[in-house]
């Protein structure tokens, strides 16, 4: 029997040490913080990364000093602004996004953010538009259409280089992946992040794990 101490935290709690991990160590500018604030003004989801998830981000972009990088869903060009942070000067991000109006407010923001001389936004179906680049790159990173997320990855495994990194946003699905009675809607789409979970986890050709910051960083070497 185990005698660990059980991980789970009031949501209080939970929220508290999101918190403190930013105030410690997560540096948003504030043309960063703008984004956020104006999306809901805008009209867009606000279903943009937490800035303790950019950071990851922008941390794991130059852990593994990725140069070329694609990401699937630019929305407002938040998570955007974080992996540029995280690229040299002549390194490049291309960002896929279906929605016109979105990939228009994402350039306005990466202006202001002064990063998008290292971005170039793909408007479209990200499984269409894929097909048109060639890589190899050093990091993908998904935050798409969740159904779309296996299609994502196998295109990733196949464009990513030996020792690069595939990472996926909302592995948790907020909570839903474990939740014994989602509703309908998220069962859904926890049911395709479940799929896409599992699926990470067995293929041989990564060596993965979830990074539980927000709502679950996927994070899969390719070996
Ligand atoms: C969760 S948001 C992305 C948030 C963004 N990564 C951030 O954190 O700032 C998902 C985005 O994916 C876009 N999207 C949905 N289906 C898509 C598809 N098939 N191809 C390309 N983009 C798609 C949506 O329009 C939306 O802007």
């Amino acid at each position: 029997m185990s005698h660990r101490p059980h991980l789970v935290f009031e949501p209080e709690i939970q929220d508290a040490l999101s918190q403190y991990i930013v105030e410690l160590y997560v540096d948003e500018t504030d043309a960063q913080r703008q984004i956020s604030e104006k999306t809901a003004i805008q009209g867009l989801p606000q279903i943009d990364l937490r800035a303790e998830e950019g950071w990851m981000l922008m941390f794991l972009t130059r852990l593994i000093q990725a140069r070329q990088v694609v990401e699937i869903g630019t929305l407002a060009g938040y998570s955007a602004t974080w992996i540029a942070r995280g690229l040299p000067d002549d390194g490049k991000l291309i960002t896929l996004e279906l929605d016109q109006r979105h990939a228009q407010i994402a350039r306005e923001n990466l202006d202001a953010n002064r990063v998008s001389h290292k971005v170039d936004i793909l408007v479209g179906d990200a499984a269409q538009n894929l097909k048109t680049l060639n890589g190899p790159f050093d990091l993908v990173f998904i935050d798409a259409d969740k159904e779309g997320y296996e299609v994502y990855l196998e295109w990733a495994i196949n464009h990513v280089r030996k020792g690069g990194l595939i990472t996926a946003h909302n592995a948790f699905q907020h909570g839903n992946i474990v939740a014994k009675m989602p509703t309908p809607h998220r069962a859904n789409s926890a049911k395709y992040i479940d799929a896409f979970n599992r699926r990470v986890a067995a293929d041989k050709r990564l060596l993965s794990t979830i990074i539980p910051v927000g709502d679950g960083l996927v994070a899969a070497m390719v070996l």
